[in-house]
């Protein structure tokens, strides 16, 4: 049997991985500046992650949420504690795509509305509703299409914002805390505190789409903590497990839930806590959100002595480093004659930078060298 081709894969085999290195097959070491699109948060076969995972499995690896399951609410305990949002709501899922689907479900519940407002180069999943509001019309089926209502305005255009949120059919926005898949753009704070003041006086869910940008990655828990503003629904995943599906939602508590309302098989089951709870003691121990405020300026400060880059975008260590010119043969050549792993994005001139957040400085120093000697045997050429 063939697998289905979904993906343009590069031929090579990981077998073994530890911190921010990995090998493959052939025993070739590479550093990993992408974690499988952001998802490694404490480092790959973390000591203290292999033993929480191997512990639980030994007592319980799975039972669905028909029973009670005190891991939940030590994770919940330890979650309230890191994000500062004590008197929100947690709901446990697998995937980035649920959890939208879910804040979306409930945002509409509550106010009895259809209506969203999303971004222009958002990327907030691919199931229906999540892909129904991620501005990328390649991936939306013909059942994708037009299920509710979407405006897709303008980042930090605040006539637009005014314009678009003076209607009363309004449901939600959503947002995400630095856009990840789109290029790495963010709200300013003035912008995200005028949005955030808009769906107060408006009665409009905001939901901030921390999939990619929480869990510590920008330097704060969630990116949006930049500036103090506070969402009504935070969605959360990829750091979340360390590799493990884990994902989740934080709601807060004005919006009434019932019984039936959102439900899954698998969230919140044991041995997704256990990986959980591992990475929020393991973040807290390590100070590894203060560490990725500290390498990702370290890393900045190098970078913006290379004079062919023309802007770099993020913040902490979800970076996104552009070029006037084509970023794709850069990333080829990092990773083929460098055996260091970044990512591309929507934006093509764009690569995106999103290590694990344990790197040091000596790990992370490499990849400037290997940049400007790519760069330079690109102009030889
Ligand atoms: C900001 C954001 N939201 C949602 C998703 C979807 O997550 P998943 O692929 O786990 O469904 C992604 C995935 O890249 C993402 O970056």
């Amino acid at each position: 049997m063939k697998m289905f081709d979904v993906y343009p894969r590069y031929p090579i085999n990981i077998v073994k991985s530890k911190g921010v290195y990995l090998w493959d097959d052939k025993d070739q070491k590479y550093l990993d500046l992408y974690g499988g699109h952001g998802v490694i948060s404490i480092g790959h076969a973390h000591p203290a992650y292999l033993s929480a995972i191997q512990k639980q499995i030994k007592k319980i690896g799975f039972y669905s949420n028909s029973i009670e399951i005190p891991l939940q609410q030590e994770f919940a305990d330890l979650l309230s504690d890191l994000s500062s949002y004590d008197s929100y709501r947690l709901f446990l899922c697998n995937s980035g795509s649920e959890a939208n689907e879910n804040a979306l479900k409930l945002a509409s519940f509550h106010s009895g509305k259809k209506k969203v407002i999303a971004f222009k180069n958002s990327f907030h999943g691919r199931t229906s509703a999540s892909v129904n509001v991620t501005n990328q019309p390649n991936i939306s089926a013909p059942i994708n299409k037009e299920q509710f209502p979407v405006d897709f305005i303008e980042l930090n255009n605040e006539i637009q914002l005014f314009d678009k949120l003076n209607t009363d059919d309004i449901c939600a926005v959503i947002i995400e805390g630095i856009q990840g898949v789109g290029g790495l753009d963010m709200a300013s704070e003035t912008y995200l505190k005028l949005l955030s003041n808009l769906c107060i006086e408006k009665g409009i869910v905001l939901i901030i789409d921390e999939i990619q940008s929480g869990f510590g990655r920008s330097g704060k828990f969630f990116a949006h903590q930049h500036t103090g503003i506070k969402a009504d629904i935070i969605t959360m995943a990829k750091g979340m497990g360390n590799g493990f599906p884990v994902a989740g939602l934080l709601i807060n508590p004005a919006i009434k839930v019932k019984h039936g309302m959102l439900g899954t098989t698998f969230g919140g089951n044991h041995l997704a806590c256990a990986a959980g709870i591992s990475v929020v003691k393991t973040l807290r121990k390590e100070k590894l959100i203060e560490n990725a405020e500290k390498i990702g300026k370290l890393l900045v400060n190098e970078l913006k002595k290379i004079p062919s880059i023309k802007q770099i975008k993020g913040k902490g260590l979800m970076l996104g480093v552009e070029f006037e010119f084509a970023a794709k043969p850069i990333l080829e050549r990092l990773l083929i004659e460098h055996h260091i792993f970044t990512g591309s994005s929507a934006n093509p001139n764009l690569l995106r930078i999103l290590p694990p957040l344990s790197i040091t400085y000596e790990e992370i120093k490499v990849f400037p060298e290997a940049l400007k000697s790519v760069l330079k045997s690109m102009k030889q050429e």
